[in-house]
């Protein structure tokens, strides 16, 4: 059997060894921007997890652009050598050939905000909240503090501090950026004609709403050497009439293409609070067909997919040209080793886990078998 989904994949400059990605996730586990111990076992784990390509999670590019205290951060000398410590680490024992990327990201309006196990609501006036920022002066929803709308200084502060942000994570050594356009952050929510309500150049049409994205992506690109490549996660839709659609999203991308990114995952939803989504496996792989045939980017989706013929079927069959998965993998970092036994494919794990395969894969595969239906 031959497999689609352990063949290689260019992102431009940077080849993957597979198209399965792990997916950033915030761990919330961050001393002022800078990784701990908690990021260490961690991105060791998905160094030797065989996935072809290790998202790090969304990291604010300034101190008020990250979501909650706990979040990773790239604004500062500590925050980049807390990950030196971390990347370097992970290098050591990574499956060669294994790529490393970090999500660059600024929270915007849902910025300053409960880790997640403390309620993950706006912080209090107790918990040492700061202030926010927006295109538009729109809370997220009523509990929310009112953001700023951003000024042109504004503006360009941030641009530079993605660009600051992003020569931090080249030195560092990662292979990929990915620049954070989703779930009802900054980027997002200038694109998104519901929290995007200005009226200068950078509102109404949208060719304004791309603007101040596009113009952070094209200083991130020329901030970045050559044999670095940069992609972005882009919201498929808003699940709403009146939102962000995914022809809109395919506009995007073909404009990102244009200024250099070379992969696109799409992901869906968190503009507003309340969305209907419709969930269930691979639910975000229509939008992300959409972006991928009007576009020709490279396209990835996460959502719900967890099974490794789920995973082949979707590359296969050409509705994405990678995976990503995140809860899989947080779940069972080992998940690209399981996959690759099920599909006939070789993966260069560790050998002191060679004793591992026959003696536990089987049994557990045959105790509990997977029985997911087709995407
Ligand atoms: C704990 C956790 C943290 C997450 N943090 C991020 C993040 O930092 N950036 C991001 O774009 N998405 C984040 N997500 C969303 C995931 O990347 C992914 O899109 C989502 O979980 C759906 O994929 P899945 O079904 O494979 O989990 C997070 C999800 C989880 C579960």
């Amino acid at each position: 059997m031959s497999s689609v989904l352990f063949t290689p994949i260019s992102l431009g400059p940077v080849t993957l060894s597979n198209r399965i990605a792990i997916a950033p996730m915030c761990q919330y586990s961050a001393d002022d921007g800078s990784a701990t111990d908690w990021h260490l076992q961690q991105v060791m784990n998905y160094a030797m997890s065989g996935a072809g390509l290790v998202v790090l999670e969304a990291s604010g590019v300034e101190r008020h652009g990250r979501i909650s205290h706990g979040c990773l951060g790239l604004y500062s000398d500590a925050n980049e050598a807390a990950l030196a410590r971390v990347l370097a680490a992970a290098r050591r024992v990574a499956i060669p050939g294994t790529r490393f990327g970090i999500q660059l990201a600024h929270a915007g309006r849902k910025a300053s905000t409960q880790l997640p196990w403390e309620g993950g609501g706006p912080l209090g006036p107790q918990e040492d909240p700061w202030p926010i920022v927006a295109p538009s002066a729109i809370p997220f929803a009523p509990n929310y503090a009112t953001p700023a709308a951003l000024t042109d200084d504004g503006m360009a502060r941030i641009r530079l501090a993605f660009v600051r942000a992003a020569q931090r994570a080249a030195r560092l050594g990662f292979d990929v950026i990915e620049l954070h356009s989703t779930h009802g952050y900054l980027l997002d929510t200038f694109i998104s004609p519901i929290a995007n309500q200005r009226t200068d150049s950078y509102g109404g049409s949208l060719v304004n709403r791309m603007r101040f994205p596009l113009s952070v992506a094209k200083a991130v690109r020329a901030a970045l050497p050559a044999h670095m490549a940069m992609g972005a996660r882009i919201t498929g839709t808003d699940w709403t009439e009146t939102g962000w659609s995914p022809d809109d999203a395919a506009v995007y991308a073909s404009a990102l293409k244009d200024l250099g990114a070379t992969y696109v995952s799409v992901s869906t939803g968190g503009v507003l609070p309340r969305q209907n989504i419709p969930g269930g496996l691979s639910y975000q792989v229509p939008p992300a067909t959409v972006v991928k045939t009007k576009s020709g980017i490279v396209t990835a989706a996460a959502g719900h997919i967890v099974d490794a013929q789920q995973a082949e079927d979707l590359v296969a069959s050409g509705k994405l040209d990678m995976v990503m998965l995140a809860r899989a993998f947080l779940d069972n970092p080992r998940w690209a080793w399981h996959a690759a036994d099920r599909l006939g494919a070789k993966i260069d794990y560790p050998p002191q886990y060679a004793r591992v395969a026959a003696a536990v894969w089987k049994v557990a595969a045959d105790a509990r078998p997977l029985d997911f239906p087709k995407p």
